[in-house]
């Protein structure tokens, strides 16, 4: 069998984005109910962070662990990574010593001379370009709020509020799989730039000057720092240029009356969104980071296992 690897969210298809949250559900069940499930038992994830991380390796370690596997962490500090061990022999190396590799990095380039080395499948823990994973988690948020249905994303409006970054791209490439609408506000000078967000059209994004105009009607709003990790040098600049990107109360109040709110997480309250809506009755951000944690299980027991 090929090896399977996500390195963006187009690289699963929507059969098998459909088959990861049917397990999703099922596997999230059975850790509610203190079952032990163990079909990951004697493997090996290899975790790389090149940038910071809580909930990314929270959830991959807690995940391969309540799977009956076992993590290795790894960062560019105290390892050979930091000192200019090329990816590619990198990639042989740890490849050899285990089953499953999770990467956080810069570009989106890093990860995929990785993976071309790589004899195990390979997971993008977040890049500049994409954080595939966070949005596998924010769907399954979404499709658990409104009943568990999986096909009940299909032709709703996300609203994305700032930056067209990591997260933006990755919304961007699951509506055009799952066949829902994203409303896209940016300010000037930080647009999507849909050959980095890898897209096949333009029929499944709608840009807005004024983001309350892309809130409007929306079934979901989500935004995200103004300034990513690796752009700290522009953070002055992006504070003064975002300032009218806040999401807050008034732009809740134009989108539908049972609109969720989502923030993948670290939040700065007062910037991208004020407290009373990321604290506020719509947010639904606990949920979210929760659930990283039940997405990835079905993500690595798909790749590892295929359709069990
Ligand atoms: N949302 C997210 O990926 O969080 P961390 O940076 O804490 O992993
Ligand atoms: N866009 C953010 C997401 C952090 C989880 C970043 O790349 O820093």
């Amino acid at each position: 069998m090929a090896i399977k690897h996500f390195l963006q969210f187009n690289d699963l298809s929507t059969a098998e984005l459909n088959h990861i949250f049917a397990r999703t559900q099922w596997i999230k069940a059975q850790f509610k109910a203190y079952q032990q499930y163990w079909p990951l038992q004697d493997r090996t994830l290899v975790m790389i962070f090149e940038k910071a991380s809580t909930r990314t390796r929270l959830s991959f370690e807690a995940g391969i662990q309540q799977l009956g596997g076992s993590a290795i962490y790894l960062n560019t500090r105290d390892s050979q990574l930091g000192r200019g061990e090329p990816v590619e022999d990198a990639a042989q190396v740890i490849s050899r010593m285990s089953d499953l590799v999770m990467i956080r990095t810069f570009e989106q380039d890093i990860i995929e001379r990785f993976a071309a080395n790589s004899r195990v499948p390979v997971i993008n823990g977040l890049t500049n370009e994409y954080h595939p994973c966070q949005i596998l988690a924010d769907i399954f948020t979404f499709i658990e709020h409104r009943g568990g249905d999986i096909s009940s994303i299909k032709g709703k409006t996300v609203a994305w509020i700032g930056d067209s970054n990591n997260v933006c791209n990755t919304w961007l490439q699951a509506a055009e799989l799952l066949d829902f609408n994203v409303h896209v506000s940016t300010p000037p000078g930080y647009e999507v730039e849909p050959e980095r967000a890898n897209l096949y059209g333009n029929s499944h994004f709608e840009t807005f000057v004024d983001p309350m105009e892309a809130a409007k009607g929306a079934d979901l709003v989500t935004t995200d720092v103004w300034t990513s990790m690796g752009f700290e040098a522009e953070n002055e600049e992006r504070k003064r240029d975002f300032a009218d990107w806040q999401v807050d109360a008034d732009m809740m109040k134009v989108a539908n009356k049972d609109a969720l709110f989502m923030h993948c997480l670290p939040a700065h309250r007062g910037e991208e969104v004020a407290a009373e809506v990321i604290d506020g009755k719509q947010s639904v951000v606990w949920d979210e980071a929760e659930n990283r944690l039940h997405v990835q299980k079905a993500l690595m027991e798909y790749l590892l296992l295929g359709k069990v």
